[in-house]
């Protein structure tokens, strides 16, 4: 049995109220043991008992739990700056691109699609994120969905299959035809090795009946539901999703009053991507209007080469702080346990006791420094379970 104290800790975010004052729970002067990779003591560093086989010196540093990353797209070749540029210049973004990532994914191997996951994965974690969520979709055939899926379950913490991403090129007029094969044939290859099924309800990829059968299909073979709902425009995603009690809808930019009713009825989160916002220049989702009807959100960066191509989850937590107005607190929440939430995981996004030792110990003496210093680099231990690397 591995022991370890992290001392001297200046503010722990626990985001367990029960630890430590409000909903973040914090602990001033604060100390936190670990046993075997799980929490097993917090409080304040004074009383903690100094027996431990290692001691993690935090001289003062804040200490947050691990940001969880419920939404991004790793299995993929090739970039698309061109294209980025293109919109910078005034194009808007239609998600015609993800044919280019398409073709680009389905030419490469899997030793160069694992080697790029590997190195985004790594990006993550460098900048404090523990759990992360990897989805397919760039493949849509089904060998390329299945060979995503298992690279996502193989080299991530968490797998979906979003085989209904778009409508391939040699589907294209045949969307029926492409629902058909992704639930007759992808499905049953690739449940196996997901936890979730995911599809991208939205006008020009798949229509409410189409995403119906598919996450149906999906939750019929044992997977978990997540939707990308209301991105570009305002469609049935979101209250599809709560009626098939899926853990998360993803993006919620567009909603209207019977979206954010049904959210607020429901167990189902509603996580922002403001990345993709900010990097197709499109218009903010309005947290406060969900945060303020009792929705549950959560912050995620969407790493994808298309509409996202960040894996910095700080500098989300400043961009919803600057631009969805969400308090620096929420959107610490919102990255952290708000992710959690939105994997159905009660082991992460928390430093309560029988947690996961998932902690980023900062460059900084509090947490406020996560949107206070937009762009620095912050980060300067990460632990997984408890473990560095
Ligand atoms: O989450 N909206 C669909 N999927 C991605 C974008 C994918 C792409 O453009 O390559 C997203 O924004
Ligand atoms: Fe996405």
């Amino acid at each position: 049995m591995m022991s370890l104290l992290v001392d001297h800790i200046g503010e722990l975010v626990t985001n367990d109220p029960s630890v430590g004052e409000g909903a973040l729970g914090v602990v001033r002067d604060a100390a936190l043991v670990v046993e075997d990779g799980r929490v097993v003591w917090v409080g304040p560093s004074a009383s903690v008992d100094r027996g431990t086989d290692e001691v993690l010196d935090a001289a003062g540093a804040a200490v947050v739990p691990g940001f969880v990353e419920s939404h991004s797209h790793l299995v993929f070749a090739g970039d698309r700056a061109a294209e980025f540029a293109a919109r910078m210049a005034g194009e808007s973004y239609a998600a015609g691109g993800i044919r280019t990532t398409l073709a680009a994914t389905r030419a490469a191997s899997d030793g160069e699609l694992g080697a790029n996951l590997v190195r985004l994965a790594a990006e993550y974690r460098r900048q404090g994120t523990t759990t992360l969520e990897v989805k397919s979709g760039y493949g849509q055939t089904v060998t390329d969905e299945s060979r995503s899926v298992q690279l996502a379950a193989r080299l991530a913490d968490e797998a979906t299959l979003l085989a209904a991403h778009v409508v391939p090129p040699e589907y294209e007029g045949r969307a029926d035809d492409y629902v058909r094969l992704v639930v007759e044939e992808m499905i049953p290859a690739g449940a196996p090795h997901a936890r979730w099924v995911d599809v991208f309800c939205e006008r020009g990829a798949f229509d409410a009946d189409q995403s119906r059968a598919v996450l149906s299909a999906g939750r019929a073979a044992g997977l978990g539901v997540r939707v990308h709902a209301n991105q570009l425009t305002a469609g049935d995603g979101v209250r599809l999703g709560v009626e098939l009690g899926a853990a998360s809808v993803d993006h919620c930019v567009h909603l209207t009053d019977a979206d954010v009713e049904a959210l607020a009825g429901s167990s189902t989160v509603a996580t922002l991507l403001p990345g993709a916002d900010f990097s197709t220049r499109g218009p903010w989702p309005d947290a406060r209007r969900l945060l303020d009807a009792g929705v549950t959100v959560a912050l995620g960066a969407d790493c994808n080469p298309g509409t996202s191509y960040t894996t910095s989850m700080p500098f989300i937590v400043a961009l919803a702080v600057r631009e969805l107005c969400m308090t620096p607190a929420e959107a610490l929440w919102s990255a952290t346990a708000g992710g959690a939430r939105a994997l159905r995981r009660d082991d992460v996004g928390h430093l309560g006791v029988g947690a996961r030792a998932d902690l980023a110990v900062l460059d900084a003496p509090s947490s406020l420094h996560l949107a206070y210093r937009p762009g620095v680099p912050l980060v300067r231990d990460v632990l997984k379970d408890g473990r560095r690397g």
